[in-house]
This record gives C-alpha cells, sequence and structure tokens, in this order.
C-alpha cells in the first residue's frame, strides 16, 4: 500500500512565501536600478542585474511591488501569530543551538527534517522577516521624507534612511544566497516548499 504523504507546508504558508519571495526580488532589483541613478558609494550594480530599464521604469516596479510586499508581509505576520505557527516552527530562539548546527553542519553532521526548523534556521528566517521590516520602514521614510519625517530622523534623516535601506536590502541579499544554497543542495527540502507534502521517512 502506498504511504500517505503529510502536509509540512500548508499552503496558505506556501503562497505567502512564494508571493513573498517574488517581491522582494522585484524590490532587490529595481531598488539597484534606482541607486545606480544616484549612487551613495563610489560603485553601481551591473545594469544587466537590474530591473526596470532606466530610473523611471525602475521606481514604478518598486512602487507597485512594494504594495505586494507589505500586503504579504502583513498577511503572513498575521497568519505565523493566529495560527500559531511563529509558535511552533520559529520559536524558541537560540543562539547558542544556532551556533550548535553551524558547526555540526560544517564537521557535514547536519540533522534537518523538513518542516521541522533547525535552530540555525529559526535564527535566519526571523532575521530576515526583520530585514524586510527595516527595509519597509526606511523605504516609507525615503518615500515621504516630510510627512514622515520622525521616522526618517530616527534613521538620521533622509540620508540616514539610505544608508539603513541599503543595510536592509544587503541583509536580504545575503540570506538569500544562504538560503536558496542550502534550499537546492539540502535533499527534501524544496519540494515540500512547492507541493506542502513530504514523504515520510
Ligand atoms: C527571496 C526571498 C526569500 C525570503 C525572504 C525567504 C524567507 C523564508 C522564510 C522566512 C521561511 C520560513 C517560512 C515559515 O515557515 O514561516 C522560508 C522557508 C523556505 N524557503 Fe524561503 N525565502 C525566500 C526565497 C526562497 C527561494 C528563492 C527558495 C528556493 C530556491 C526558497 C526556499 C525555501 C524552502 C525550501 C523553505 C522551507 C525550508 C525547510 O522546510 O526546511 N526560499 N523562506
Amino acid at each position: 500500500m502506498k504511504e500517505e504523504k503529510h502536509v509540512i507546508h500548508p499552503l496558505a504558508l506556501r503562497v505567502l512565501h512564494w508571493v513573498n519571495a517574488l517581491a522582494v526580488i522585484i524590490m532587490i532589483l529595481s531598488g539597484w536600478r534606482i541607486y545606480d541613478a544616484a549612487p551613495i558609494w563610489n560603485f553601481e550594480f551591473p545594469r544587466g542585474l537590474t530591473l526596470g530599464g532606466w530610473l523611471a521604469g525602475a521606481l514604478a516596479w518598486h512602487f507597485a511591488a512594494m504594495w505586494l510586499l507589505g500586503a504579504n508581509l502583513v498577511a503572513y505576520l498575521l497568519y505565523g501569530v493566529l495560527t500559531g505557527h511563529f509558535r511552533r516552527r520559529l520559536l524558541p530562539l537560540s543562539l547558542a543551538g544556532a551556533w550548535r548546527d553551524i558547526r555540526d553542519a560544517v564537521a557535514g553532521e547536519t540533522a534537518h527534517a523538513p518542516g521541522c526548523y533547525t535552530a540555525a534556521q529559526r535564527i535566519a528566517y526571523v532575521f530576515a522577516i526583520l530585514a524586510i521590516v527595516v527595509a519597509i520602514l526606511s523605504g516609507l521614510a525615503l518615500w515621504k521624507p516630510v510627512q514622515l519625517q520622525e521616522l526618517a530622523a530616527v534613521m538620521g534623516g533622509y540620508e540616514g534612511a539610505r544608508r539603513v535601506h541599503f543595510f536592509a536590502m544587503t541583509a536580504l541579499v545575503l540570506f538569500i544566497l544562504l538560503h536558496v544554497a542550502l534550499a537546492v543542495s539540502v535533499k527534501g527540502v524544496l519540494r515540500p516548499m512547492v507541493t506542502g507534502r513530504a514523504e515520510p521517512e
């Protein structure tokens, strides 16, 4: 008899995850084109890696995807709190546990079961969620610097908010590089995030 596969990532979580991934990627690539129009530092992002073609096109992408990102984040936070998903899957957080996981992984002893996050994964996911929150708050301060001047002031004014926005983007890019590398290299992890189901051990 065919063994039953169990759902480890409910449909709502999968939709929220992939919409978030799409929105984050559009925000980053269009953001790079916007940065290139007035670089903060002495470098630019290669045009071929950016989205939007020119400044106005990139701004249109950025402003369109920001609604998707913001609405999806609110829905994810509500889902996570109201269903107990955060309590079950992301908490408690343990830096010592994460450090142990990293040492084990370096020694080639990763004990990862799909749908049950390790301490290192939990820290990384909460880090990514916080980076998105910081990116949105600093983005709001840049978008409405007059109406939201108190928010901009917390970040050191308009120029400070630009730097905070840039560092939040950098944190997300580093997270995504590691996250995608692990998702495609650790066996049995990626498919359940698409289908929801994992084969029983
Ligand atoms: C681009 C921005 C992305 C962000 C910010 C992000 C963030 C996250 C977060 C926060 C979780 C935990 C979700 C939860 O249970 O509440 C997660 C899980 C996961 N993500 Fe992503 N993700 C992104 C892109 C991707 C991409 C491109 C892939 C695939 C290549 C991917 C594959 C996965 C998988 C497989 C899991 C489940 C891991 C497991 O079961 O151990 N993610 N992601």
